[in-house]
């Protein structure tokens, strides 16, 4: 088992990771399991979450993977009812399941707005008032939620993508506060550039690729083990104190606006020249 193991002091809590068949959430689900966290693994998709499970226990972790839509609130409740009755009370839920669909304002139907803030905000709602209410019975619960770099910056044309993740930073700060008080923290990770099933056609082209990691000041797009990791030390005791923040993965891409400013006698020089 991995050292983070004692560290994080993971070990035996019932973990709920949402759209874990997909990029993000399959890793968020090993972190969490090599942490020695028991899985519950939620997703429309069961086949691929029955494929994060199979392989979380070729690695010697408890995970069970149930189809469930985050937007169907008897999906939910019977997903909750059915972790609290074969598994024990949800400790850490980690809200990730998400959708990202082109489309520019002008022209977006009501219908597509509301496809999507169903599963990206709705649902986060939902799921995490069903197994909230489990973890505010023991007077304790992380709840980590990943919203994007989307939530702080309008990503053009993409629907109400941006508009969701703005709102899922506002939900988990309230959540932080009125459920504080009974011991259950909520924060937020914010990831940046990642290649996953939800991004790969851009990253399959080559010059995409490189243009894309160009303009992150560590030069590289995330991996999914980068977010991985933050998400598993929010969940974690060792971040018992952090309450209502938004944490950002995005290896310093936030902080480009003023390097892109014409600016003579200030150009860049190779640090390494001194
Ligand atoms: N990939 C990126 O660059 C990136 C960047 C920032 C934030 N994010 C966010 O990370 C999260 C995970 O994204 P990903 O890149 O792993 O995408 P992905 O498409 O690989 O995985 C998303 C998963 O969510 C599941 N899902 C979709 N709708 C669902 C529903 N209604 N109910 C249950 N499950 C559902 C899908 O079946 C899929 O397995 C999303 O919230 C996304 O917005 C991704």
């Amino acid at each position: 088992m991995a050292q983070t193991d004692t560290w994080l002091g993971l070990a035996g809590r019932i973990a709920v990771v949402t759209g874990a068949g997909g990029g993000l959430g399959r890793a968020i689900a090993g972190g969490l399991a090599d942490a020695g966290a028991r899985l519950v693994l939620l997703d429309r998709d069961l086949p691929s979450c029955e494929e994060t499970a199979a392989a979380l226990r070729t690695r010697g972790a408890a995970a069970t993977a149930m189809r469930c839509d985050v937007t169907d609130p008897e999906d939910v409740a019977a997903a909750a009812d059915r972790t609290a009755r074969d598994l024990g009370a949800c400790q850490v839920l980690v809200n990730n399941a998400g959708l990202l669909r082109p489309g520019p304002i002008a022209t977006l139907t009501l219908e597509e707005w509301n496809r999507l803030m169903s599963v990206n905000l709705t649902g986060y709602f939902l799921v995490a008032k069903a197994f909230g209410r489990q973890m505010l019975e023991r007077k304790a619960g992380a709840l980590v939620h990943v919203a994007s770099i989307a939530g702080r910056h309008p990503q053009p044309w993409s629907g109400a993508y941006s508009v969701s993740k703005a709102g899922v930073v506002m939900l988990s700060q309230q959540l932080a506060l009125e459920w504080g008080p009974s011991g259950v923290r909520s924060n937020v990770v914010s990831p940046g550039l990642v290649r996953t099933p939800m991004t790969d056609a851009y990253y399959r082209i080559p010059e995409v690729a490189e243009r894309r990691a160009g303009i992150v000041p560590l030069r590289r797009v995330a991996t999914t083990g980068d977010i991985a990791d933050v998400v598993a030390f929010l969940a974690s005791d060792r971040a018992g104190y952090v309450n209502g923040e938004d944490v950002c993965c995005d290896g310093g891409f936030g902080r480009v606006l003023m390097g892109l400013v014409p600016r003579p006698g200030f150009e860049a020089r190779d640090p390494a020249e001194g």
